[in-house]
């Protein structure tokens, strides 16, 4: 199959390298890619919103199947405007996508569908919304409805906090449009888990779990970040949490939508906090989550493009999903400054002397190479390194040796991933 894997972050370089280890794989292309992707797959500079773009690459290169990794395509339709070119691609439709592109509609929609999940209100308007956060007397979590780049969830701890959250998006436009409306919601406590569940619309399979690092520093302190690091499987779930949140989480949502006329395929990212009633929905994700990836997909043992195929063609209940008896761990490397201002071009170290480490992935996030030999830094987050191995300790020691050795003198990583 000639496979297009769309977007060009540390996930997609895991969405690729999984990829590209199945024989079912004829050709492998990357829009945008990066400069790791490119050491194995042809990498094309478009963007990942140009939804354009990115079906005329498709429909010139042939493409039977376009893995579509990042939201944004997916909420812009991507997946909509492929079908009508006659290409299938794994991800729901931009309907299906609003799951994750409006966290009103998703807290609706489990409403619902009686899913469990954290009361809340929302509103469009300031004197609304202090109403609600003096009911809650400030101990809750303001959201912007749409998508802000992770960056649109405050959790407060005062009502000064929360209405000044709420200003902030309401009134003075911090996130745009994805602020005009906001959620307020109960803010409830316990340890945070990802589910990734995969769906062709009728059958659902999990296909891994993990725990992610949303602090920018140890100890879970410090602004929220898109991830600093990840473990899998997740430390707090077991077979039989695993089994609850598919019969209460997951499959309700797939025969919800359903129901709904809003058929949902591709990968469905729970974000669940384990409360003492039980699992509920933090946030609903469509797509894979980032770093997440970078420590599920090393650890599939099922060919990857033999569950999409099967996704797309709706027959996903003709395969079972079997992950390796081992565990991962990765481990963002970040500019300097990140989630807030950054420098971009800092050179990086040559890092072709890790290519023969055993059980260790560098997946590149945030690197550009301006087509010289040199690796240069482009973004937030840079590299992640993923250690597999039998249990977390060796992970951590092996992730961290590279870390170390890296050394790069413009970045920061936690030291704390996978520590229990
Ligand atoms: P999100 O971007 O929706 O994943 O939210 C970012 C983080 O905010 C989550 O990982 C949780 O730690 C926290 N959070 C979001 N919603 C709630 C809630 N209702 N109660 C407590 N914490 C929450
Ligand atoms: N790591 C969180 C996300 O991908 O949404």
């Amino acid at each position: 199959m000639n496979i297009l894997v769309v977007g060009g972050g540390g996930r997609e370089h895991a969405i690729a390298q999984a990829l590209s280890k199945s024989s079912l794989t004829k050709k492998l292309i990357v829009a945008p890619g990066n400069p790791g992707i490119k050491k194995f797959a042809e990498c094309y500079p478009i963007a990942a919103n140009d939804i354009e773009g990115q079906c005329k690459l498709a429909k010139n290169e042939k493409i039977d199947l376009v893995f579509i990794g990042p939201e944004i395509p997916l909420v812009l339709g991507l997946k909509d405007r492929l079908s009508e070119i006659g290409i299938n691609a794994f991800g729901p439709s931009a309907k299906a996508a609003q799951l994750e592109g409006s966290k009103t509609f998703s807290r609706n929609f489990c409403k619902k569908y009686n899913i469990p999940q954290p009361n809340f209100t929302y509103c469009d308007d300031i004197e609304t919304a202090k109403q609600q956060i003096e009911l809650l007397k400030g101990y809750c979590v303001v959201k912007a409805d749409g998508l802000a780049a992770g960056k649109g969830v405050v959790v407060c701890d005062t009502i000064e906090e929360a209405i000044t959250a709420s200003t902030q998006m309401l009134e003075d436009y911090k996130f745009g449009d994805a602020g005009k409306v906001i959620l307020i919601e109960e803010r409830i406590t316990g340890i945070e888990a990802s589910v990734f569940a995969v769906s062709d619309g009728d059958t659902a399979l999990i296909l891994g779990t993990a725990q992610d690092h949303k602090r920018a520093y140890d100890n879970d302190q410090g602004p929220n970040t898109g991830g600093m690091g990840a473990i899998s499987p997740a430390p707090a779930l077991n077979d039989r949490l695993n089994q609850e949140i598919f019969n209460t989480i997951i499959m309700p949502t797939i025969n919800g939508m359903k129901s709904d006329g809003m058929v949902y395929e591709g990968i469905l990212y729970a974000g669940i906090m384990l409360t003492t009633n039980g699992p509920k929905v933090i946030e609903f994700n469509c797509r894979f989550g980032d770093p997440e990836t970078q420590v599920v997909l090393p650890r599939l043992e099922t060919d990857l493009v033999e569950i999409v195929k099967n996704t797309v063609d709706k027959n996903l209940n003709g395969i079972k999903i079997n992950l390796f008896d081992n565990t991962a761990i990765t481990v963002v490397l970040a500019s300097q400054g990140y989630p807030g201002d950054f420098k971009k071009g800092s050179e990086l170290p040559s890092l072709s002397k890790y290519d023969q480490e055993e059980n260790i992935s560098i997946f590149h996030s945030g690197t550009t190479d301006n087509n010289e030999k040199k690796l240069i830094s482009n973004g937030g987050r840079v590299l992640s390194v993923t250690a597999i191995g039998q249990n977390v300790k060796e992970c951590r020691d092996k992730a961290y040796k590279i870390i170390e050795d890296i050394n790069w003198e413009n970045g920061f990583y936690r030291k704390d991933i996978g520590k229990l």
